[in-house]
């Protein structure tokens, strides 16, 4: 089949428009059969609790093209297990893992003209989410959801692709609070975290890196990826946290660190620490890993990066992380599933 007219090498991380998206409505108990459609917009309730109560929740996973022609994507049945948690601390109808899985591969297959060729850097960007559809005035979960998954071919996440970012830390503004709800998916997060990232991104950082909510003293996550740093011993250290999306890319990284010969450790870190390291980086789905150059906390800076160049345990975990996910190196752990053609 041939290829989407796009300019593949260049793409940004924005939304460009594909032939199909799909959606499954859960009414009276179940979920449907699903329906593909070239319909960009959904009709709506006006008192859909997603609009009012912000019952909504969403994924985000990448599809690849491999060498060989395959279209793969990387631990979806994570990326699955991590919705049905969404949905349940929402109160929203879960989606089956089976049935995630399913949809997922049919849209990717609707649309596997715009999965971009090996080798150029781009990737299908798969977004399943699920709303309360049914209306309600009351604060009351909704009787009626929509599961719907989009795509859309996207580049970079951080305008500098694979260039070290400055970032800054955010003490004014929280993200997520411990015991609610930032350690799941859901939109309400990313509206907290909005005024924020613009802030910084006015003062000239990439983004900014936000703090735990209770005491201000502990590194939470940058907007939209994990923290990890390392340090001059060999440690390749990232942020335990109630507030933060467990990430299934730096759930990855902790095993490919391990690889490389670093000691991998998960715990609280103190903001202080990020004076000590060597590297740091910003890792998910959609950033991979985004190296971070510096760090301007209140009026101190520490700079990784002096030459503007990534620090070599950053560009080995890229490397290794991006090899297996693309097919190019073989895959170890189980994580990349081949989408069959239908
Ligand atoms: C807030 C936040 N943290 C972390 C991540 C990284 O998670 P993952 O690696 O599963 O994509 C994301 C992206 O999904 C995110 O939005």
């Amino acid at each position: 089949m041939s290829k989407a007219d796009l300019d593949w090498p260049n793409l940004d991380f924005g939304y460009h428009k594909t032939d199909y998206n799909i959606r499954h409505i859960w009414r009276d108990g179940a979920w449907d059969e699903g329906v593909l459609t070239s319909d960009e917009t959904i009709p709506l309730h006006i008192a859909a609790t997603c609009l009012h109560y912000g019952q909504e929740c969403f994924e985000g996973l990448k599809a690849y093209e491999t060498k060989s022609g395959d279209v793969v994507v990387f631990r979806i049945d994570e990326n699955a297990k991590r919705m049905i948690r969404s949905c349940q601390r929402l109160h929203m109808a879960p989606v089956p893992e089976e049935l995630f899985i399913q949809a997922v591969f049919r849209v990717v297959n609707a649309n596997r003209k715009y999965v971009p060729p090996h080798g150029t850097g781009a990737s299908l960007y798969t977004r399943p989410l699920v709303l309360g559809a049914g209306p309600r005035i009351g604060v009351r979960p909704a009787e009626e959801y929509l599961f719907l998954v989009l795509v859309t071919p996207v580049g970079p996440y951080f305008k500098t692709g694979f260039k070290p970012m400055a970032l800054k830390i955010e003490d004014k503004y929280d993200r997520a609070a411990p015991c609610g709800v930032g350690h799941i998916k859901v939109g309400g997060n990313y509206a907290a975290g909005l005024h924020p990232s613009l802030l910084a991104r006015q003062e000239g950082y990439a983004d900014a890196l936000f703090l735990d909510a209770k005491e201000k003293k502990y590194i939470d996550e940058c907007a939209p990826a994990n923290f990890f740093g390392i340090t001059k011993d060999g440690r390749y250290v990232t942020p335990e946290s109630e507030s933060i999306l467990p990430s299934i890319t730096n759930k990855s990284l902790v095993t490919l660190a391990e690889e490389l010969g670093l000691r991998p450790e998960r715990r609280p870190m103190p903001v202080e620490e990020i004076f000590d390291l060597v590297e740091a980086g910003c890792c998910g789905t959609a950033a991979v890993i985004t190296p971070v150059g510096s760090i301007t906390y209140g009026d101190r800076k520490v700079v990784y990066s002096k030459d503007g160049k990534p620090g070599r345990y950053c560009v080995a975990l890229y490397e290794r992380l991006t090899a297996i996910q693309v097919g190019d190196a073989p895959d170890p752990y189980g994580w990349v599933h081949v989408i069959p053609p239908e």
